[in-house]
C-alpha cells in the first residue's frame, strides 16, 4: 500500500495526538504533550490546505482542480484571527477561570461541527450515509455549542441560578427524542429546502440550552467535560464525512477522553452522571446533610500559636482546596513549605482527585509555584500517613475533608472518598468563615475536638504565618 504525502501528514498528526494525550496524563510531561499535540495539528492543517485532493461524491479524484486564491486568503485570515484571539485569551486567563475558557473553546468546536453540517447538507443530497454523518454532526455540535455558552455564563456568574421548569427532565427527554426524530426525517424524507435544516439547527440549539440550564453552576466542570465529549463525537462525524483520518482520530480521542473524564469525576464524587444532570446539588444552606443544623462548638487558633505548633512538628501535611486557588495562595504556601523544611519538618501535600473545580486543579496550581511533584501525594497513599502526622493544615478545602462522607448516610456526599485528616494529631482549618463549600453542607470536621479554625483569606493568613515563623 502506497501512502500519499497527505496521508503521511494525517498519520503523523494522529500519532502525535495519541502521544500528546498520553503525556498529558502526567504532570511532568503534560506541557510537552500539549506541544506535541499542537505540532501534530499544525502538520494536519498545513497538509489539508496545501495537499488537498478534490474528490467527487463517488470518491473519484477530480483532475486539475485548483483552489482559488481568495480561499487561501480566507483560510489564513481565519487561522490568524483565531490564533491571536486564542493565544491572548489563554495567556491572560487565571487558573480559577480555566473551566470557563475550556467551555468557550469547546463551544467553538461544537459551532464548527454544526457549520459543517449546514454547509455540506445540500452537497450530499442522495447520499444517505453522508447525510446521516452531516445531520448527526449538526445536532450534536449545536447542542455542544449552546450548552457550552450556558455553561460559560453559569461559571462566570451571569446565570447564577439553575432554572428548572416543572418536570424539566421529562420535558428535556421528550425534546431530545423530538430533535433526533426530526433529524432522521431531514435525512430520509428528502429532498428539502433550507427551511427544515435551519429549523433542526435551531431545535438542537434550544435543546442544548434546555439541557444545561437546570444544572447547578458548581456541577459545570462535569457538564463541560460531557459537552466536550459531544464535540469530539461531532468532529468525528465530520472526519467520517470528509474521509479525513486525522479529524476522525482527533474527534474520537476528544470524545472518548471527555466521556472517561466525566465518568472519573462522577466516580470521585460518588455521584452517578444522572444525578449531575437531573439532581439538584449544591448551593443550599449549611446543613449536616439531612437538613438538620449542626450543633457544636469550634475553637480558633492565633497565628503565633500556630507558628509554634508547626515549628515544633515532625510532620506536616497540607491539604489544598478550592479556596487556595481563589486566594491565589500557591506561592506563599510553597514558601511556608520551604521554611518548615529548613527547620527539619517533613512537609507533604495531600491531593484529593476532585479538590478545586477541575481535574488536576491542585496539581496545576502547585506546579505554578514550583512545588516538587514528589511532594504531592494522592489520597489513597496519604490517608494511612495521617496516623503519623502532627499537623494537618487544610487550606480552602471543605467537602474533600468532610467526615460526613463516611459517617452520615443522609449526606449528599455520603460515599465520596475523602482525605481522612481526622486521623492526624492536630487539624488546622484555614478559610474565611463558616460558609459551606461546593456541596452546600456543613462540615463536621470543624467541630472535631482536635480541630482549630485559622480564619482569614488564605493568602493573607499564610503570609502572616510565614512572617511569624521567620521571627522564630
Ligand atoms: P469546597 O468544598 O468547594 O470548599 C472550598 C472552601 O474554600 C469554602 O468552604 C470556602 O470557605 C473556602 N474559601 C473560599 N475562598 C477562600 C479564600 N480566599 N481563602 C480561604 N478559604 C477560601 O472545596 P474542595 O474541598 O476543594 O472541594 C471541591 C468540591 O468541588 C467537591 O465537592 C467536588 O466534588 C466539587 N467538584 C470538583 C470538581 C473537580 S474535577 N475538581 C468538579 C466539580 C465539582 P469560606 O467561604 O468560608 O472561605
Amino acid at each position: 500500500m502506497k501512502l500519499s504525502l497527505l496521508e503521511i501528514c494525517y498519520l503523523i498528526g494522529s500519532i502525535t495526538f495519541i502521544l500528546g494525550l498520553k503525556m498529558m496524563g502526567n504532570a511532568k510531561t503534560a506541557r510537552k504533550g500539549n506541544l506535541i499535540g499542537a505540532v501534530g495539528m499544525v502538520i494536519a492543517i498545513i497538509g489539508t490546505v496545501f495537499l488537498f485532493e478534490k474528490k467527487d461524491t463517488n470518491g473519484v479524484l477530480v483532475e486539475n482542480f485548483t483552489v482559488p486564491t481568495i480561499v487561501y486568503i480566507l483560510i489564513f485570515g481565519a487561522i490568524a484571527l483565531g490564533t491571536v484571539i486564542g493565544w491572548l485569551t489563554a495567556k491572560k486567563v487565571q487558573m480559577t477561570k480555566m473551566p470557563e475558557l475550556v467551555s468557550m473553546f469547546n463551544g467553538m468546536g461544537g459551532a464548527c461541527a454544526a457549520l459543517i453540517g449546514l454547509m455540506e447538507y445540500h452537497h450530499n443530497i442522495g447520499h444517505t450515509g453522508a447525510l446521516i454523518a452531516i445531520i448527526a454532526g449538526l445536532i450534536i455540535g449545536s447542542i455542544s455549542f449552546s450548552g457550552s455558552v450556558i455553561a460559560y455564563l453559569k461559571l462566570n456568574g451571569t446565570l447564577n441560578k439553575p432554572v428548572r421548569l416543572p418536570a424539566y427532565n421529562i420535558i428535556n427527554t421528550l425534546f431530545m427524542i423530538g430533535v433526533f426524530v426530526f433529524g432522521a426525517y431531514v435525512v430520509y424524507a428528502e429532498p428539502h429546502g433550507s427551511g427544515f435544516l435551519y429549523a433542526l439547527f435551531v431545535a438542537a440549539l434550544v435543546y442544548g440550552i434546555l439541557f444545561t440550564v437546570p444544572i447547578g453552576g458548581a456541577d459545570m466542570p462535569v457538564v463541560i467535560s460531557l459537552l466536550n465529549s459531544f464535540t469530539g463525537l461531532a468532529a468525528a462525524f465530520g472526519g467520517f464525512l470528509y474521509d479525513n483520518k486525522v479529524m476522525l482520530t482527533g474527534g474520537i480521542l476528544v470524545g472518548s477522553a471527555g466521556t472517561l473524564l466525566t465518568l472519573v469525576m462522577c466516580k470521585a464524587m460518588n455521584r452517578p452522571l444522572s444525578n449531575v444532570i437531573f439532581g439538584a446539588f449544591g448551593g443550599g444552606g449549611a446543613t449536616a446533610g439531612n437538613g438538620a443544623e449542626v450543633n457544636g462548638s469550634i475553637k480558633d487558633i492565633t497565628v503565633s500559636d500556630l507558628a509554634v505548633l508547626m515549628n515544633y512538628s515532625k510532620k506536616v501535611v497540607i491539604v489544598p482546596g478550592y479556596g487556595l486557588a481563589v486566594a491565589q495562595a500557591q506561592h506563599i504556601i510553597h514558601e511556608l513549605e520551604l521554611l518548615l523544611e529548613e527547620r527539619g519538618v517533613e512537609v507533604k501535600y495531600a491531593i484529593h482527585p476532585v479538590a478545586g473545580r477541575m481535574p488536576g486543579h491542585m496539581n496545576v496550581l502547585l506546579a505554578e509555584s514550583n512545588v516538587s511533584y514528589d511532594k504531592l501525594v494522592e489520597m489513597e497513599d496519604i490517608n494511612p500517613e495521617f496516623d503519623h502526622t502532627d499537623v494537618v493544615l487544610v487550606v480552602g478545602a471543605n467537602d474533600v475533608v468532610n467526615p460526613a462522607a463516611k459517617s452520615d448516610p443522609s449526606s449528599p456526599i455520603y460515599g465520596m472518598p475523602i482525605l481522612e485528616v481526622d486521623r492526624a494529631k492536630h487539624i488546622i482549618i484555614n478559610k474565611r468563615s463558616m460558609s459551606a463549600g461546593y456541596a452546600g453542607i456543613d462540615n463536621l470536621l470543624f467541630y472535631d475536638p482536635k480541630s482549630s479554625m485559622f480564619f482569614g483569606d488564605a493568602k493573607k493568613a499564610l503570609t502572616e504565618l510565614v512572617a511569624e515563623l521567620k521571627t522564630m
